[in-house]
């Protein structure tokens, strides 16, 4: 890629001067631009900004030193290079040029080549630092008075001074005048006559004070009096002025305090400027900022949803192959089972009393029966019964599981309560699914009270029976009242230690020895109170006991079905 040209503004007020340096740098293949004085300089950077500038010290109106400054108080123009053009000898004040701001100086009799080098030197610095300069949104105008006053040859003098400055000047003749005049057009500096019929300057400043607070780019406002009393200015500066000038100063003297105002004012925009800058970029970080962590809230929210469903996706279908798994097992175990179970049984009736194999022969029984319940287990967990629904009253299915325990139970010393609230309604239900569940629970429980112990079996009604006038959305009565039969079963055994509480319920998950527990127990069980629409959970304390508790819903006769469907 092929860089542009260097753009080289020349500011200068001689205009042989001027042709000579655009001839020296043009040769040079760069775009080279003039102003003759450093208002024109002004309103051109405004269109956008050069790579260097060759300033002439010596301008008419604003002086190169002056125009340094400006440039280097405004943040798009601070970082121009500025070449300094002095007379032969540099004196004092060119130095202040340099203080002012300029990059370098030399003598305009100095040689080009010289020149030419200095030149170089800055360009490169310029296109170095051209990288963080914006675009050449300059901010710069000629300064606009206005000047108010009641007399029209004060006027007319006071004009002709300033314009030659550089200042774009109107005029007012009078306090209203002036100050419909200060609210239609964008003024940066008010010069007002104290004294004045109608309505005085102090009024005059009083109003513009109060417009000034609604305007963004306050004006500067300066009195200007006829006499010089500290009573006078006391007024001026309290009614709201920014300075105070006697109308005797020397012209010199006004220009100066114009000078220093318009710049005081004219930096305070800048900082105005910059301060809002950096707010909205604070603004649009801070908004940044918020959005990110919204945006990583959601995706924390989501990954943890995204884990637990991976983790009941997982669960579900080892469940699922478990329990084809274990229907096909139980399956082929069945019939060589029912053999050798028949075999040992006719043998043992072959055999006398007395016969040494007969106690072998017992031992192979008793194991065969074990394996046989097992598969019945298996059987149970993979579903491969179908359910028998009937309405059962559930106190009735503890006892008579109670009931076939009895002998068990009364072995181990283990206490049976049976606190049954007598108003504990019907429930649709599988009957055997639910003696092999109080079963499973009743043996879970005699297992963990070794040493004997309280077996405590309460049945309950909870929830609020179904109100007469609730209707479904089609009208229809509810399908089912929100009444529930819990079942607790509570023993005051070993408990289970905090580690194994949640992983109980898995199928083959058992803390008993080889042999002894198949794990399924409390596996089925879950399985039969979910496959009644109701829960099952677990309490327990290591030491102290463990609760189980199975909430199932009552629903009315029509409802059979619906469970019978699954
Ligand atoms: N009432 C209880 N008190 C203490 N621990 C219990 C109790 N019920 C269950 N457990 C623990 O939960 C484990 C799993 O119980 P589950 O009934 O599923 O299988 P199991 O009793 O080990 O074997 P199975 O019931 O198949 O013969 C048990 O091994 C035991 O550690
Ligand atoms: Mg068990």
């Amino acid at each position: 890629m092929t860089e542009r040209p260097y753009r080289i503004m020349i500011v200068e007020d001689s205009e042989t001067q001027a042709l000579m340096l655009r001839y020296t740098l043009e040769k040079e293949g760069w775009e080279v631009s003039a102003a003759a004085t450093a208002e024109e300089a002004l309103e051109a950077l405004n269109r956008g900004l050069p790579d260097l500038m060759v300033v002439d010290y010596h301008l008419p109106g604003i002086q190169g030193d002056e125009l340094c400054r400006r440039l280097r108080m405004n943040v798009n123009t601070r970082g121009v290079p500025i070449l300094m053009l002095t007379a032969e000898e540099t004196d004092a004040a060119e130095m202040r040029g340099l203080e002012s701001g300029a990059d370098d100086y030399i003598a305009k009799s100095a040689d080009p080549d010289i020149l030419m080098l200095r030149v170089h030197a800055l360009l490169r610095q310029s296109r170095a630092q051209g990288a963080i300069l914006g675009p050449g949104d300059a901010y710069f105008h000629r300064a606009r008075l206005l000047l108010i006053d009641d007399s029209l040859t004060y006027l007319e003098y006071l004009r002709g001074e300033l314009e030659k400055e550089g200042y774009e000047v109107e005029r007012a003749t009078g306090g209203a005048g002036g100050l419909s005049r200060a609210a239609s057009g964008a003024f940066d500096c008010i010069l007002v006559d104290l004294v004045m019929p109608e309505m005085d300057g102090i009024e005059v400043c009083r109003r513009l004070t109060e417009m000034r607070r609604t305007m963004d780019n306050p004006i500067v406002v300066m009195m200007l009096t006829a006499r010089e009393t500290k009573e006078d200015m006391t007024r001026g500066l309290e009614a709201g002025a920014d300075d105070f000038v006697g109308k005797s100063s020397d012209m010199a003297v006004l220009r100066a305090r114009i000078r220093a105002l318009l710049r005081r004012k004219f930096f305070q925009e800048e900082n105005l400027r910059i301060i809002r800058e950096l707010r909205e970029q604070e603004r649009a970080l801070q908004a940044e900022g918020a959005e990110r962590r919204r945006a990583e809230e959601a995706l924390r929210a989501k990954d943890v949803e995204v884990r637990g469903m991976t983790q009941q996706l997982w669960q579900s279908a080892k469940l699922a192959t478990m329990g084809e798994l274990a229907a096909s097992i139980a399956h082929e175990l069945n019939n060589p089972l029912a053999t050798v179970s028949l075999r040992v049984e006719s043998l043992l009736a072959d055999l006398s009393e007395e016969d040494p194999n007969r106690r072998a022969l017992g031992v192979i029984e008793g194991e065969v029966e074990r394996m046989g319940k097992l598969v019945a287990n298996l059987l149970q967990f993979s579903r491969r019964t179908g359910q028998q629904i009937s309405s059962v009253d559930v106190r009735e299915e503890v006892r008579n599981t109670l009931e076939l325990i009895h002998y068990h139970l009364r072995n181990r010393r283990i206490a049976v309560v049976q606190e049954f609230a007598p108003d504990a309604p019907v429930i649709q239900a599988d009957r055997q699914q639910l003696r092999q569940l109080f079963l499973n629970l009743f043996t879970n429980a005699s297992d963990a009270m070794p040493e004997g112990g309280a077996l405590t079996i309460r049945v309950n009604a909870v929830g609020a029976t179904r109100h007469p006038t609730c209707r479904c959305n089609d009208s229809r009565p509810l399908p089912w009242s929100p009444l529930q039969v819990v079942i607790e079963v509570a023993d005051t055994g070993a408990g289970i230690a905090p580690e194994h509480l949640s992983r109980v319920m898995e199928p083959f998950f058992t803390t008993k020895e080889e042999g002894k527990g198949t794990g399924l127990g409390l596996a089925i069980c879950r399985r039969i109170a979910q496959e009644h629409h109701g829960t099952l959970e677990i309490e327990s304390e290591a030491g102290k006991g463990t609760t189980v508790r199975i909430a199932l819903p009552v629903r009315n006769g029509s409802n059979a079905r619906a469970l019978m469907e699954g």
